[in-house]
C-alpha cells in the first residue's frame, strides 16, 4: 500500500483513434470530481444496481465506498468505514467485497494489521439495504500470520475465509448466517510462503475449489526474511 497519504488516482483510457493510434485521455476528474484521492483497493457492484462500484482506502485507515452514478462525476463517495469503526493503530492491508453471510447483500471483509504487528486481523461489515452496518462488524477470532485466501471451501457458493494461524496450522472460518466456524485445512502442518501464493482452481472438474499452495521446504536460510524468495519451493494441491 503506497505510504503517501494523498496518492493521486489516475485512472487512464486508452481510445483507439480511427487511424489506429493510441489517444490517452485523463479520466479522473470525471470519474471522481475533486474526491480523486486514496488508494483503489477493490472494485464490486456494492448495491446491486449493476453498475461496478469502486472500493477506495485512504489515509490508510479509512475506507470509502464510490458508487456509480449517472453523472458526472460517475463515482461519489457513499459509505464510509472510518477510522471509530476499527481498533486504535489499525491499518487496512486489504479490502475483499463479498456475500459472507449469504443473505445476498455484499458485505465487506477488511484484513488490518498494526505498524509493528505482523499478525492479520480480519474484519467483516455486513451489508444492509445498500450501506453497512457499521455498529455490528464482526472481528475474526482468530489472526493469521499471512494475508487469507478467500475460498468457497466448502461448495457452498459462499466465500470462506483460508489462512494460517501462529501455530502453523492452516484453518477454514465459514460464516454462513453470521456463525463463526473453524475448520482444520490441511492434515499436516506446512510452511507457506509469505506472502502466499495459495490459489483455488477447479482442478478435478468436481465444482469444488481445489486450493493450490506454495510452501517452504526447510532450509537453513528458512528465517531470513531477504532470502525468502530464494527458497526452494514445493507446490501442493489439494482437493
Ligand atoms: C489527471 O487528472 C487529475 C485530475 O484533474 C490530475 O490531478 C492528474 O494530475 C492528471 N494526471 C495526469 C497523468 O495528467
Ligand atoms: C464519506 O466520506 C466522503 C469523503 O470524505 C464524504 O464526502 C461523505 O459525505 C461521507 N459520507 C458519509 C455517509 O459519511
Ligand atoms: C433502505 O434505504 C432507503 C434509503 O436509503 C429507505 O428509503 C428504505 O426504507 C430502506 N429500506 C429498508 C427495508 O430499510
Ligand atoms: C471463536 O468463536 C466461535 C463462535 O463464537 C467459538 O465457537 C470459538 O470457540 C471461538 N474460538 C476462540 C479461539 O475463541
Amino acid at each position: 500500500m503506497s505510504s503517501t497519504n494523498r496518492s493521486l488516482i489516475a485512472l487512464i483510457i486508452g481510445i483507439l483513434g480511427p487511424f489506429s493510434a493510441f489517444a490517452l485521455q485523463n479520466v479522473t476528474a470525471d470519474l471522481f470530481g475533486s474526491e480523486n484521492y486514496g488508494t483503489v483497493a477493490a472494485f464490486g457492484d456494492f448495491n446491486s444496481d449493476k453498475q461496478t462500484d469502486i472500493f477506495i482506502i485512504r489515509g490508510e485507515s479509512e475506507l470509502v465506498i464510490f458508487l456509480a452514478d449517472l453523472n458526472i462525476p460517475y463515482f461519489k463517495p457513499k459509505v464510509n468505514i472510518t477510522k471509530d469503526s476499527l481498533p486504535r493503530d489499525s491499518i487496512i492491508t486489504s479490502v475483499v467485497p463479498g456475500d459472507y453471510d449469504g443473505d445476498s447483500q455484499m458485505d465487506v471483509l477488511l484484513t488490518t494489521s498494526t505498524k509493528e504487528g505482523v499478525d492479520t486481523t480480519v474484519f467483516i461489515f455486513w451489508g444492509k439495504n445498500q450501506t453497512l452496518e457499521l455498529s455490528g462488524r464482526l472481528q475474526l477470532n482468530k489472526t493469521f500470520i499471512d494475508q487469507p485466501l478467500i475460498m468457497d471451501f466448502n461448495g457452498d457458493m459462499i466465500p470462506d475465509i483460508f489462512g494460517v494461524l501462529k501455530d502453523g496450522s492452516t484453518e477454514v472460518c465459514l460464516l454462513k448466517n453470521r456463525h463463526v466456524e473453524w475448520l482444520k485445512a490441511l492434515g499436516p502442518p506446512v510452511k507457506m510462503r509469505i506472502p502466499h501464493s495459495n490459489a483455488f482452481i477447479d482442478l478435478n472438474m468436481d465444482f469444488t475449489a481445489a486450493l493450490s499452495h506454495c510452501h517452504r521446504l526447510p532450509t537453513q536460510v528458512d528465517r531470513d526474511p531477504q532470502r525468502r524468495w530464494r527458497d526452494p519451493v514445493s507446490h501442493g494441491v489439494c482437493t
